[in-house]
């Protein structure tokens, strides 16, 4: 069904709905697991300082060029990029935004189902007493244990697929919406709750210097493009989730405003999340903050398993940072059944079960590389880290570069400037210049620096050239 303007997808009730569910997308696994473990494996204040920057100088102004393409297009990714590069008589190599998107999409989901699947599995663990009264070197035993077992590992990441798939399928607008507006708020109280609970078991002031008190010199070429690399992720960029949804986006809702908020309370969040886990983690011995990807899992329970009503509240966190993760995986698949539905070949029915099946498949990778596959290696990544670091450190932001590249300099400017909508000229003026100039140059530079001291390849380097 299309309405007068041949619109074949529903619009968001409101511009409210539209925050909720870009902040729903924003807001997962990236703020509350991912963000923790890779300040720590980065060193911390510096790290932080430079993902807080990229937010800013390029995530922002980028997101809002992605919902500004959306709302234009008005269709999936893949079509949307059709459309737009026929507006603008661009050459067709255009329509890769749309399509790189989709298979970012599907990786990335493979292994995010995995680790939802922990927090669906800790939820049950908090549940049966497993980390009563537990301390540092039993909680980081426990986790251990999980991931040695492969047969629990996959049984939870089905379910998490299976959760995804039945939302997709449902469409997205209905039932989850409204269950994250109500949840969402609900998880950042938790939050505040755990920051001051940490804050009189753990270590704060330690944790606080770590993550806020800088020192370039530890910081990396690596280290630099993963805090890139993060803020695309965190803010769902790069891969069409935000260009999907601000297709469902009402027509005067005015872009920059709501992008400005979804920003903020995703960074919020993830602060937040740090400032939780790290007194905890000052505070035990037995956990490293360059534990890895097991941060959260070793770290909370010692938490939970020594505070007054932990195990209610452990297991309301879990819940929660499952729906959280709920909220952002439907973002991830979306692109690809919406554009499969628009080509009329399949139902949402059909083209949610296949693609799940996709993403199902390939998340048995990221399961086999926490066990026998743990010393399989693609230059030094396994399986997961190959798959984090190919998604988030190189199509997010190369996406995020044609994205800024496209809208700068290839779209109609008057378009532009009436769909965004902003009062004030030099707001728009200062937005344009950094998307047009600012933004590709530091990603392209910062990603091939990253990608010269990775692999040893000099000649991407340009520090390298010019010395
Ligand atoms: N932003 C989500 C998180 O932080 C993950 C996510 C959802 C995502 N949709 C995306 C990442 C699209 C990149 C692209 O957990």
């Amino acid at each position: 069904m299309s309405d007068k303007a041949g619109r074949v997808h529903e619009t968001w009730s409101s511009r409210w709905t539209f925050i909720m569910a870009a902040t729903g997308s924003a807001v997962g696994l990236g703020n509350i697991w991912k963000f923790p473990y890779i300040a720590g494996e980065n060193g911390g204040g510096a790290f932080v300082l430079i993902y807080l920057f990229c937010i800013l100088a390029i995530g922002i102004p980028v997101m809002i060029a992605e919902v500004l393409m959306g709302r234009w297009g008005r269709s999936s990714p893949v079509h949307t990029m059709y459309k737009l590069v026929d507006d603008a008589k661009a050459p067709r190599i255009w329509h890769g935004i749309g399509w790189m998107g989709v298979v970012a999409g599907f990786i990335i989901l493979s292994y995010y189902s995995v680790i939802a699947g922990w927090a669906i599995r800790y939820f049950l663990q908090v549940a049966g007493g497993a980390i009563q009264s537990i301390d540092g070197q039993a909680a980081s035993d426990l986790f251990t244990s999980m991931l040695s077992s492969t047969g629990t590992l996959v049984f939870y990441h089905s379910l998490f697929m299976v959760m995804t798939m039945f939302v997709v399928i449902a469409g997205v607008t209905k039932g989850l919406g409204r269950a994250v507006r109500i949840l969402m708020p609900v998880l950042m109280v938790m939050l505040v709750i755990l920051l001051f609970f940490s804050m009189r078991i753990g270590d704060f002031p330690a944790a606080f210097k770590y993550l806020f008190s800088v020192d370039f010199s530890s910081l990396s070429g690596p280290a630099i493009l993963t805090a890139l690399g993060h803020a695309f992720f965190t803010l769902s960029l790069g891969m069409g989730a935000i260009m999907v949804y601000g297709a469902y986006m009402p027509d005067h809702a005015p872009i920059g405003k709501t992008v400005l908020t979804v920003a903020g309370l995703d960074t919020l969040v993830a602060l937040m999340a740090g400032l939780a886990i790290f007194p905890i983690v000052f505070a035990n011995t037995a956990i490293a903050p360059g534990e890895g990807p097991g941060l959260l899992f070793i770290s909370l329970p010692v938490a939970f398993g020594n505070m007054p009503g932990g195990m209610a509240f452990g297991m309301l966190f879990f819940a929660l940072v499952t729906v959280a993760a709920w909220s952002s995986s439907i973002s991830l698949i979306e692109p690809a059944v919406s554009w499969l539905v628009e080509t009329g070949k399949a139902t949402r029915l059909q083209a949610g079960v296949g693609f799940g099946l996709i993403c199902w498949l390939l998340g048995l990778g990221t399961v086999f590389s926490f066990g026998p596959w743990e010393d399989i290696r693609l230059f030094q990544f396994n399986f997961f880290e190959f798959a984090d670091f190919l998604t988030a450190n190189i199509m997010l932001p190369v996406g995020g570069l044609l994205m800024a590249i496209f809208v700068g300099w290839m779209m109609d400017q008057t378009i532009v400037r009436q769909e965004l909508d902003i009062e004030r000229d030099w707001v728009f003026n200062l937005w344009r210049a950094v998307l047009r100039v600012f933004s590709p140059i530091a990603i392209l530079w910062v990603t091939l620096e990253g990608l010269s001291d990775i692999f040893g390849w000099e000649w991407l380097s340009l520090m390298s050239w010019l010395s």
